[in-house]
């Protein structure tokens, strides 16, 4: 499918306009960032992964109710999305501790939340995309009240979705980030599910071993983050058994 122009290029992800008004081609590529992009690197094949990870998490949020962006994959780096207007939120949702809030709140890495906890950051790269309020989602009108009633509802049906899925092939969802889009079709507007989900935008542990499945392995150093990524998408039917990860046609 010809692509049309650029439209905008993030750390992860170009986002080109589609073949249909309302539509957008969104190519994953191979850059990782860390830290607001003070540390980057190009890994061979994230780009192909996280697009079938995204492809597969909004398929499965489709079938259980949850509107997304997602219209269907195009190839190993681009599928087709619907456009929306992206809330200028990440929504977090934590089971565990660990990351950002450990380090804010002096909790070990690894603690049980007794429930999931939703936090919001506003998405701002020159001010790290910082934690805000619900107080200020409001005051500074980025979210209606009933826009962020129902974000919030999204945010744990996903959490609940993505828990069940990964526990069922041994992985602890220990946290994610999504971000919201409002879709006006029709004259209508609703929130949908839009971005991408995907190790880059989720902590997922072993649950044996602990052993850590997502972009911590390269914002950390662990090891090779490919070999992490495909071992969860072996585990969730996404790669043949037994094979390595797949040498890309650039
Ligand atoms: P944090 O603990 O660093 O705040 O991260 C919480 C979750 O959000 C974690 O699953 C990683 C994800 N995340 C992103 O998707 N993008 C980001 O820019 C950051 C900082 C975190």
């Amino acid at each position: 499918m010809a692509k049309g122009a650029k439209i905008y290029e993030g750390k992860a992800k170009t986002l080109y306009e589609g073949p249909e008004p309302g539509t957008i081609i969104q190519y994953f590529k191979d850059d990782a960032t860390a830290f607001n992009a003070e540390k980057k690197d190009v890994i061979d094949g994230k780009g192909a992964l996280n697009n079938r990870f995204s492809e597969h998490f909004m398929q499965g949020l489709e079938s259980i109710g949850l509107p997304t962006h997602f219209i269907k994959r195009l190839n190993m780096r681009e599928q087709l999305v619907k456009r929306v207007d992206i809330v200028p939120l990440e929504v977090i949702v934590r089971n565990v501790a660990a990351g950002s809030m450990s380090k804010r709140l002096g909790i070990e890495e690894g603690t049980k939340l007794n429930r999931p906890l939703v936090e919001f950051s506003y998405k701002d790269d020159s001010l790290g995309d910082p934690l805000v309020a619900e107080e200020h989602i409001l005051a500074l009108e980025w979210a209606t009240q009933r826009e962020l009633d129902e974000m919030i509802s999204m945010a744990l049906r996903v959490n609940d979705f993505l828990s069940g899925t990964m526990h069922a092939v041994g992985i602890k969802l220990v946290d994610f980030k999504i971000e919201i889009g409002r879709l006006t079709e029709n004259d209508y507007q609703q929130l949908v599910i839009a971005d991408e989900i995907s190790p880059d935008s989720c902590r997922l542990w072993d649950i044996e071993t602990g052993q850590k499945l997502d972009k911590d392995v390269f914002r950390r150093d662990l090891g090779n983050l490919t070999d992490a990524y495909s071992e969860v998408a072996r585990r969730l039917g996404l790669l043949p058994k037994n094979t390595t990860t797949p040498k890309l046609v650039k």
